[in-house]
């Protein structure tokens, strides 16, 4: 098991069920994965593209409660109750148990354990002993476990990641604003310096929020992260 701290077997159970209707297992959790990030954002248009899909492949006739939709929101609530109850980045940990009988996940992420030592090593300073605002960077963030461990020891810092796996980042923009982090999350290459889409994720007493950039929002990002490198 890749993150044995973590139980999500409630979570996966509620996947499989989807699966089991003859749904591919990565297709189950992409759709999962922007469903989530469309409701967040209250995008209804992409969500209800999603949510017409599973109509049109008979998900009405199951009972109220059992169909895909319903099972998608149950498996969203029971990641809630996970999160809140460990902090920690149970999106990744569903990702690498529930996508081991796959072929097309193909990502594995840094143990827990190993991200928390990596962060205190890197010397990221208590957010007491700062006046300046710190920035945490993860180039190839997978579903952001590092950019989380450092946001719990350092939530006022901004939070940059960025992966070229389009799930990937979709987790990472999850996460951060699942836990309530100023970030900004970019899905393209960190190599070539590409981005093809990127989300701002914002801190508020409330609860964090998130939001698709638009193409000016992705040119003007990219401007600063080249600019912000070049002067490292
Ligand atoms: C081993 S995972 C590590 C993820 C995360 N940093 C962690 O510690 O859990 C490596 C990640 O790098 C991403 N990656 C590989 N090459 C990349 C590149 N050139 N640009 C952006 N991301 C890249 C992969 O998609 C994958 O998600």
């Amino acid at each position: 098991m890749a993150s044995p701290q973590i139980d999500v077997d409630e979570i996966i159970e509620t996947l499989v069920q989807i699966r089991q209707r003859g749904h591919s297992a990565h297709s189950v959790f992409r759709d999962w994965v922007n469903l989530m990030l469309f409701a967040l954002q209250r995008r209804d248009d992409p969500y209800l593209e999603i949510v017409d899909d599973y109509r049109e492949r008979g998900d009405m006739d199951h009972p109220d409660g059992q169909r895909s939709v319903d099972l998608f929101s149950k498996a969203f609530g029971q990641l809630q109750e996970r999160m809140a109850a460990t902090d920690a980045d149970v999106l990744g940990a569903v990702y690498e148990e529930y996508g081991m009988s796959s072929d097309t996940f193909g990502q594995h992420f840094t143990p827990h354990r190993v991200c928390e030592t990596m962060v205190e090593i890197t010397g990221l300073v208590d957010k007491n002993d700062t006046e300046d605002r710190q920035s945490v960077c993860d180039p190839a963030c997978g579903s952001g476990r590092m950019l989380l461990t450092a946001g719990r020891k350092q939530p006022d810092a901004l939070f940059v990641g960025q992966d070229k796996d389009p799930l990937c980042a979709r987790m990472t923009a999850l996460n951060c604003c699942f836990l309530n982090l100023d970030a900004y999350i970019v899905q393209g290459d960190s190599l070539t310096v590409e981005f093809q889409r990127a989300w701002e994720t914002s801190y508020s007493p409330m609860g964090g929020s998130v939001r698709e950039l638009d193409d000016e929002g992705v040119e003007d990002l990219h401007g600063w992260m080249t600019d912000a490198h070049s002067v490292c």
